[in-house]
């Protein structure tokens, strides 16, 4: 079936990618406090493009952090200028939740990019730049299917509210706080989640489960202040040894993880799920070559590479600042050592408890000539979405259109902690329709977004509301 949406989409494709480009000119990385302006700037241009397109209400939303940004139309389709009439709901069409997010990684190790992170660059089909998978290129696809109807039709196929953020790399506290008061902007029928990956080039996915994690910190303090190594070695605790000892007791050689209780409460995919994740098109030592590139891969036996990273809890070190870490030598016995921890959390398992279960049991193994503080930084719960609903429904025929084949369902071994929050708080269940790959690099160096998934993303998302408000 023809769309004029679609149409208009890929005449002004050109026009889209330079828009694109743009945005990710703007260094809007999160956890840098030096690029909290610019984080803002990059808030404003979304909500200005938002106002430009015909959406209405466009503004910044403040919270403890970077702002949100919000725009809706919500004129029960095909009425334009007329308001929903809200005592009546006979004849009304769905309202749709967009959610993206506009913040993004750091970029080190810098000297490790082609090009630079943040002057976008196209070769070999792919744009090259920090964010250009994760998430701006999503966010852009989103906003450019909303251009590409209003232009055309001057009307949605259905109410839209638009929400992003722009501390999801950090754990999207503001966020949280925002849906957990259940605010009027925020009612919606579902959720449209543009941050997630194809399971392969070409097959059309959605994914309908996400990880969650708790992030920790372990710190270790030993003597007072930095000692001579000389003077005081042999008779002061190190503290990055009574550190390493306790980070080698999390996790046996096996990868099981050693922490009393951790695994107790995990529902386990069904039996449907995991044949269905049998038949996926995957190749563990092409897995293990082209993406993960190690020797050998790691993980507890008995379970698959998919069923360990989506179904399975992770704990993994991040880094071990501290010390001395310059060029040359230096004989010292530090005071502290610091430990960056986080554990991914799969269905059934619950940031509080995991956590007390883990603080619990590092204080226990800890050894006695040093003290020991476990700091949590920040959790999401994990997430699982019911796939019988009408929303998945009329994604699955819109991908078919676009892709001509058939959706595989997945889940992620990622979080995207505020999935789960939509569910809890505000009952309603999320479509992650995502269009990056599982090579685009996200959170490393040269990150990339293949431009003609760009193109057919905003064709998924236009063919998306088109079937979802019939
Ligand atoms: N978009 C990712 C999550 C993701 C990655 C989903 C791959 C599906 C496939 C998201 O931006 C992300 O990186 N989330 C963080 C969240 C954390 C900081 C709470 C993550 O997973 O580490
Ligand atoms: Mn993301
Ligand atoms: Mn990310």
């Amino acid at each position: 079936m023809s769309s004029p949406a679609v149409a208009y989409a890929r005449q002004n494709q050109p026009r889209f990618l330079n828009e694109l480009k743009d945005l990710l000119r703007i260094p809007s990385v999160s956890t840098l406090p030096e690029h909290k302006g610019d984080c803002r700037r990059t808030a404003e241009t979304l909500a200005a493009e938002l106002k430009r397109i015909g959406m209405e209400n466009a503004r910044l939303i403040e919270t403890a952090g970077n702002p949100l940004v919000y725009a809706d139309w919500l004129h029960d389709a095909g009425k334009p200028g007329v308001p929903a009439d809200r005592s009546s709901s006979a004849g009304r069409k769905p309202t749709v939740l967009f959610y993206g997010h506009y913040d993004v990684q750091p970029t080190d190790p810098l000297d490790e990019w082609l090009s630079p992170p943040f002057e976008p660059t196209e070769r070999n089909g792919n744009l090259y730049a920090r964010g250009a998978a994760d998430d701006k290129g999503q966010v852009w696809a989103q906003v450019k299917a909303l251009e590409s109807l209003l232009k055309t039709t001057g009307s949605l196929p259905l109410n839209v509210r638009v929400i992003l953020e722009g501390e999801e790399e950090v754990g999207g506290e503001g966020i949280a706080a925002f849906v957990a008061s259940k605010p009027p902007e925020l009612k919606a029928d579902f959720a449209l989640v543009s941050d997630t990956e194809l399971f392969a080039p070409g097959l059309p996915t959605l994914c309908v489960g996400l990880r969650g994690m708790i992030y920790t910190e372990i710190e270790v303090r030993g003597a007072k202040t930095d000692l001579h190594s000389g003077m005081y070695g042999g008779a002061a605790p190190n503290p990055f040894m009574a550190l390493a000892h306790v980070l080698a007791r999390l996790k046996d050689e096996e990868g099981r993880i050693l922490i009393p209780g951790f695994y107790d409460d995990i529902i386990p995919p069904s039996p449907e799920e995991l044949a269905a994740w049998r038949s996926l098109p995957f190749d563990e030592e092409h897995y293990r070559i082209a993406e993960v590139g190690s020797r050998s891969l790691v993980g507890e036996a008995g379970y698959s590479v998919l069923e360990r990273t989506w179904a399975r809890p992770t704990l993994d070190v991040h880094g071990i600042p501290g010390g001395f870490t310059g060029a040359g030598a230096k004989t010292v016995i530090p005071a502290k050592a610091l430990a960056k921890v986080s554990m991914r959390l799969v269905p059934g398992m619950t940031p509080a408890k995991s956590f007390a279960l883990y603080k619990s049991y590092v204080e226990k193994i800890a050894p006695a000539e040093v003290s020991v503080e476990v700091r949590l930084i920040h959790s999401g719960d994990p997430c699982l979405i019911p796939v019988d609903n009408p929303y998945i429904q009329a994604a699955t025929r819109a991908l078919k259109e676009v892709w001509g084949k058939d959706t595989v369902f997945i889940r992620s071994g990622g979080s995207i902690p505020i999935v789960g929050d939509f569910d809890r708080h505000l009952g309603m269940p999320s479509v992650m329709m995502g269009f990056s790959l599982p090579d685009d690099n996200i959170h490393a160096p040269n990150e990339k977004f293949h431009i003609k998934n760009f193109e057919l993303g905003i064709e998924s998302i236009v063919r998306f509301l088109e079937a979802a408000g019939k």
